[in-house]
Parts: structure tokens; C-alpha cells; sequence
């Protein structure tokens, strides 16, 4: 019993901590690298389909909360969500980043690196702000 009350409360910090995490990624990279990236006809594909899949996760995230945290479905909802993030920062570091680095100058990378670096931090922050 104790075993299981610890494991669910380790899921249940792990959950927050991921929900806000995602949010801050999600949000950032949208607007200093997805939007960006539009412009150019060869990463319009890449774009969508990194949104899409923020969009996925947030409905995961979404369909987790409605799940009694106890049950063996949360678990199991927690469980694909990290198979789902892990396959989506995998594809973004082995495609959609070299993608990108074709396209954007060294100065437009430095720029939204820094943006992205800055919105991020901003977005945790308010995130800490509101508990
Ligand atoms: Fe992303």
C-alpha cells in the first residue's frame, strides 16, 4: 500500500512538473521557431507537424487530468505521454532542427535561440508565480 502511495505521488509530481515543462516548450518554440519557419516553403511540413503534435500532448495532458490519479489508467495515460514527448524531441533534434538549420541564417539562429531561451524562462516563471 505504502509502495503504491509513493509511486503515485513520484506520477503525480512527475505529471506536473511534464504538464509545465510542455507548456513552456510548446509555447516558446511556437513563437521562435515554428512561426519563423513558416516563411520557408521547405520547412512549412516540419512546422505543422511539430504543432500538431503540441497540440496532441496537451490533449493527452488534458485527458490525464480527467483520470483518478489512483487509477491504473492514469498511470498507463502518463506512460504514453512520455513515450509521446520523448518521440517528439527525437524528431525534432534528428529532423526538424537540421531542416531548420538550412534555412535560417546564423544571425536568425542566434536571435531565436535567445527569444526562445528568454520566453521559456518567462513562461516557468509566471508558471512558479501561480503554484
Ligand atoms: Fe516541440
Amino acid at each position: 500500500m505504502l509502495a503504491a502511495k509513493q509511486a503515485s505521488d513520484e506520477g503525480l509530481r512527475l505529471f506536473e512538473e511534464l504538464k509545465k515543462e510542455l507548456a513552456a516548450h510548446e509555447t516558446a518554440e511556437e513563437r521562435f521557431f515554428y512561426v519563423p519557419l513558416f516563411e520557408h516553403d521547405s520547412t512549412v511540413d516540419a512546422s505543422r507537424h511539430a504543432i500538431a503534435e503540441h497540440h496532441e500532448m496537451d490533449e493527452m495532458v488534458e485527458d490525464i487530468e480527467k483520470l483518478d490519479p489512483h487509477a491504473a489508467e492514469w498511470m498507463e495515460g502518463l506512460r504514453k505521454l512520455c513515450e509521446k514527448v520523448e518521440h517528439h524531441l527525437k524528431e525534432e533534434e534528428d529532423k526538424f532542427f537540421p531542416q531548420a538549420g538550412e534555412v535560417l541564417t546564423e544571425e536568425q539562429k542566434e536571435t531565436l535561440a535567445g527569444e526562445y531561451q528568454q520566453e521559456h524562462a518567462a513562461l516557468r516563471a509566471r508558471e512558479v508565480e501561480a503554484g
